[in-house]
């Protein structure tokens, strides 16, 4: 730990508190994140650790390199590249206005790392808006990769508050306990709606049922037709029907009709119909993405 200077404060989470940090022997400035551990007498977990471990390998632009990992008997500490801010905190800056290029520029930037990672069959399983972390250069980041592998997915935090559900997909809500790669898939529609809207939460639901609810208002109730093997998740319950909205236009009314057209490819219940991180990217929508970004 003395390679790091502890130092302010930037955020808690999940997993532990993060502090701003500085490496003495090259004055890099870090993040240091403190994961706190279930069972603190027995130490990290060798499955955790393993898991950290192969994630220094994951080098991409839009994912937050994970730099270092430290640890003794009873504390890990993983230190990150650190940034300026995180997406939140960006929307509450925000004044509800956001310039369209922006919306599309972030978007893009979060498939890429999205699709990077899934194809080395890497999930996120709790994207939001708070592990998107961005610079003032426009440079987008995806933090937080993996840890829901390493040590389980987040559903409390260590006080009494619960983890937002907001960006879950109908199949997890219902009990799916089989996750693949299109549950990041559906947390990146929802925070693309978020993005057009400028930090409006598309479902910001209060509780699981509440959750549903919203979504089958938008899309539909799924039925055993439009997605078979629903009425067999573990938590399923019947819901009314609501007919799906046709009209996206006043669900995300400054997106255009291409960008429109990929929110809807994104959120769709029934999972293996959601578009991949990869296609997503071939979208209309992207066709006048600027060549930097692209790259
Ligand atoms: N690499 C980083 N650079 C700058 N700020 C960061 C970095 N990592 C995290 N933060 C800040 O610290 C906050 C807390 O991080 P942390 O990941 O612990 O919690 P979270 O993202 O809110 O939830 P979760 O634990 O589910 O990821 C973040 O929301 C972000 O504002
Ligand atoms: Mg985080």
């Amino acid at each position: 730990m003395h390679k790091y200077e502890k130092g302010s404060q930037l955020g808690t989470g999940a997993y532990g508190t993060v502090f701003k940090g500085k490496n003495r022997e090259t004055n890099e400035i870090v993040a240091l994140k403190r994961v706190r551990l279930d069972n603190d007498d027995e130490g990290v977990p060798s499955s955790a650790l393993r898991e950290i471990c192969l994630l220094k390998e994951l080098k991409h632009k839009n994912i937050v390199r994970l730099q270092d990992v430290l640890h003794n008997e009873k504390k890990l500490t993983l230190i990150f590249e650190h940034c300026d801010q995180d997406l939140k905190k960006y929307f509450d800056s925000l004044n509800g206005e956001i310039d369209p290029n922006v919306v599309k520029s972030f978007f893009y930037q979060l498939l890429k790392g999205l699709s990077f990672c899934h194809s080395h069959n890497i999930l996120h399983r709790d994207l939001k808006p708070q592990n998107l972390l961005i610079n003032k250069n426009g440079v987008l980041k995806l933090a937080d990769f993996g840890l829901a592998r390493a040590f389980g997915v987040p559903v409390r935090f260590y006080s009494a508050e619960v983890v937002t559900l907001w960006y879950r997909p109908p199949d997890v809500l219902f009990g799916a306990k089989l996750y693949s790669t299109d549950v990041d898939i559906w947390s990146a529609g929802c925070i693309f709606a978020e993005m057009a809207n400028a930090g409006r939460p598309l479902f910001p639901g209060s509780n699981v049922e509440d959750q549903l609810k919203r979504i089958f208002k938008l899309l539909g109730t799924p039925t055993e037709e439009t997605w078979p093997g629903l009425t067999r998740l573990p938590e399923y319950k019947t819901f009314p029907y609501y007919h799906p909205t046709t009209n996206f236009s006043q669900v995300v009314p400054k997106l255009n009709a291409k960008g429109r057209d990929l929110l809807q490819k994104l959120l769709v219940c029934f999972p293996p119909k959601r578009i991949s991180a990869e296609d997503a990217l071939c979208h209309s929508y992207f066709s006048d993405v600027p060549n930097d970004i692209r790259d």
